[in-house]
């Protein structure tokens, strides 16, 4: 009897749904209930068929597909934990350049001159975890997950050598509660020897070490203590529970040496951004001799106070970059281009390539993003191209190789209609997307649909590709909204859905009602809303009300939020067929709690009411936030910029322009001690 996962003659739809519902099967049966039905490499084999397909027709992506969640089992696998706090990400540096334009953002934001050290460490190619400890004792261990929530895979993690269980050094010192980050990476010689191991027992190796670290994590079931064992976990970070003594990054790593932590050796201070430039140009040297994968060097800001003043963005912190090393490339050769119509109507030209393995991956096709790109790099089908991958970046076509092209080749041009609905396309002036005007273009509304159901959206389980097909074509839905007004009947009446589908598709659609304002947001897909804006946003304004009302300025004071998000949010509400969809969406019981958002408060009397203070440079043993809290409680008010209307402009260690503005307006200047009088007496 064929299985569902062996090959038919089918649409690549249909192929790609069957393969889609056969893995969640399997997985489910792997991890979930103990029972495989099929070998590993079977498994894998019908992983990459669906990877190749999915990468020839990213058009007919599954919310629900495996591939998504690369090694990682169902979601009941694992019990989930929250990060307290957030396991952010890290901006990257391509070359010299812009290491130094990150060293000027940094000076710029600190108002300092001069230089800034930073700590250099390698950049480990693995599985970012969190370990917290109890009183010295291990409790929880955890994967980064989407950074804010992970799994809970602590019985995995205490098989790791390098986890103390229980801290080293004096139990008197240990903080109530530490939280420890790091990475959980294989070392080369084990990689090897692991896939020396599995080539013995005809299994399909693992492509690199990261996958098959990430991998070895997740393991719920038959684990496989070897593979296990022969992780490592580097620490590099404390989020939680840093004795008070510690104010510089190579402090922090001192004192996790002393927890009984393993530390990356190479780690060093550089004094400036030069020094870190060279730093990096070492390791890239001694890339090819570390004991494990490397993929750049990660430079921290050292000193934790102007860290501080750094802050944060939604997803990376401004006092961190990850310098990458170059990518790795290839050539291969590209046989079709093909325009893809995404949520928002956006036409991409999509390269298809002849399959080339790259990075740890197979590649077989790549975005070329707009028009202008296509026509920048000239890319035209048969040509022999470059293509690059590093790391988890999308892989991207970097050059056409000269002289390889064949007779006739002809330049690609976007199509003049729309390939999903026919509408002439149009590109506004200025803009680089070319896009399917067409409110009613069935490839915008079925990706709006799939991303409104998708995991970080509204999340509704079971809604995917083949589901929204079947009720666009049945005309059951028109919009979003009407997604949450199916009934019974009409959900029966299509093909192949059971009752037992049916209930359960209503039921993901009840659960999905219920959400939370950021999920919200997402959901509506306005342009550069992803999670970490989606937070901030419903962070500051607590309802939707509030945001829908808030201004372009209103919105820019987000920290975090620049003038191009604050221009497509005002955008989004300004447009009225997207209030009312609002509308339908909660006439039809969409709803979250509001967040509470702290009152904008009269500032208390004090002896400095009515002053106003600039900060700039380094106070000695005061951090920026404390200087700030000080003067708002002693009734002052601070500000960023130096006008004549300011009263005080406080300089610390190397200020920079501040202070020149301040000489220029004959603002008066003090130093901490000026500071303290000023708040003991105004
Ligand atoms: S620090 C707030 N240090 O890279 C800073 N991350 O692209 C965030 N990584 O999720 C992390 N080596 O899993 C840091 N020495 C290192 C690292 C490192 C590898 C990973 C980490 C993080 C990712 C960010």
């Amino acid at each position: 009897m064929a299985s569902r996962g062996e090959r038919g003659a089918e649409t690549p739809a249909a192929r790609i749904q069957a393969l889609v519902d056969d893995l969640n099967r399997h997985l489910r049966l792997y991890h979930g209930e103990d029972a495989p039905e099929i070998s590993d490499a079977e498994y894998d084999r019908r992983f990459r068929e669906l990877q190749e397909l999915e990468a020839a027709h990213p058009e007919l992506v599954a919310a629900d597909s495996p591939t998504h969640r690369v090694g990682a089992p169902p979601a009941e696998g694992f019990e989930t934990v929250e990060h307290r706090v957030p396991m952010l990400s890290l901006d990257n540096a391509m070359d010299a350049d812009e290491m130094r334009a990150f060293e000027e953002r940094i000076l710029r934001a600190l108002d300092r001159e001069g230089s800034v050290a930073f700590l250099a460490e390698p950049k480990l190619d693995g599985a970012g975890a969190e370990l917290v400890y109890e009183e010295g004792r291990l409790v929880v261990g955890s994967t980064r997950g989407d950074g804010r929530r992970g799994e809970d895979v602590t019985a995995n993690l205490r098989q790791l050598g390098s986890i103390p269980l229980q801290l080293a050094g004096d139990p008197g010192s240990h903080p109530d509660r530490l939280s420890i980050r790091g990475e959980v990476v294989l070392p080369r010689a084990a990689f090897s020897r692991l896939n020396a191991r599995r080539a013995e027992r005809a299994l399909e190796p693992f492509v690199n070490p990261r996958n098959a670290a990430a991998g070895a994590l997740r393991m719920l079931h038959d684990v496989d203590l070897d593979r296990l064992r022969s992780l490592e976990f580097r620490a590099y970070g404390v989020a939680e529970g840093l004795p008070a003594a510690v104010r510089r990054q190579d402090q922090v790593l001192e004192c996790l040496r002393g927890w009984g932590f393993t530390v990356s050796p190479e780690c060093r201070v550089c004094p400036d951004i030069e020094a870190a430039i060279a730093a990096h140009a070492d390791f890239l040297g001694q890339r090819e001799t570390f004991p494990i994968e490397i993929d750049g060097t990660v430079f921290k800001v050292n000193d934790h106070a102007l860290q501080r003043d750094l802050g944060e963005l939604a997803r990376m912190p401004r006092w961190a970059i990850a310098y990458k090393f170059p990518a790795h490339q290839e050539t291969t050769v590209v046989q079709e281009i093909f325009a893809s119509v995404g949520r928002t109507g956006a036409l991409t030209p999509v390269a298809k390539l002849r399959p080339v393995f790259v990075g740890g991956v197979t590649v077989s096709n790549a975005s070329l993003h707009n028009q202008d790109e296509v026509d920048r790099k000239d890319v035209r089908v048969g040509d022999t191209v470059v293509v690059q991958r590093a790391g988890d970046v999308i892989p991207q076509v970097v050059k056409v190789v000269p002289g390889k092209r064949k007779k006739g080749a002809k330049r690609y041009r976007l199509p003049a209609s729309c390939p999903v609905c026919g509408s002439a396309v149009v590109r506004e002036e200025g803009e680089v997307v070319t896009r399917c005007p067409n409110p009613a273009c069935p490839a915008k509304l079925r990706n709006r649909l799939l991303h409104m159901a998708g995991r970080s959206a509204l999340d509704i389980d079971g809604l995917g590709e083949k589901l929204v097909e079947q009720l666009l074509e049945a005309g059951l839905v028109e919009g979003p909204s009407d997604l949450f007004g199916l009934e019974r009947d009409a959900l029966l009446a299509l093909d192949r859905m059971g009752e037992k589908s049916a209930d359960n598709l209503l039921a993901a659609l009840e659960r999905a009602r219920q959400t939370t304002l950021p999920r919200f947001l997402i959901a509506l897909g306005i342009p550069e809303v992803g999670g970490g804006v989606a937070d901030l946003l419903a962070r500051r304004f607590g309802d939707l009300g509030p945001l829908r009302a808030a201004g372009q300025e209103e919105l820019e004071a987000v920290d975090g939020v620049g003038p191009i998000i604050a221009e497509r949010v005002r955008a989004y509400f300004d447009d009225e067929a997207h209030s009312a969809e609002i509308g339908r969406l909660r006439e039809r019981g969409v709803r979250w709690p509001a967040i509470p958002v702290a009152e904008e408060t009269q500032p208390p009397e004090g002896p400095l009411s009515g002053k106003t203070f600039v900060l700039t440079g380094t106070l000695e043993g005061m951090s920026r936030d404390e200087a700030r809290s000080r003067i708002e409680a002693a009734g002052g008010k601070v500000t960023s910029a130096v006008s004549k209307k300011t009263d005080y402009v406080v300089a610390g260690e190397a200020a920079g322009s501040k202070l020149k503005k301040a000489r220029e307006f004959e603002v008066t200047v003090v130093d901490r001690e000026g500071l303290e009088a000023l708040l003991a007496e105004g």
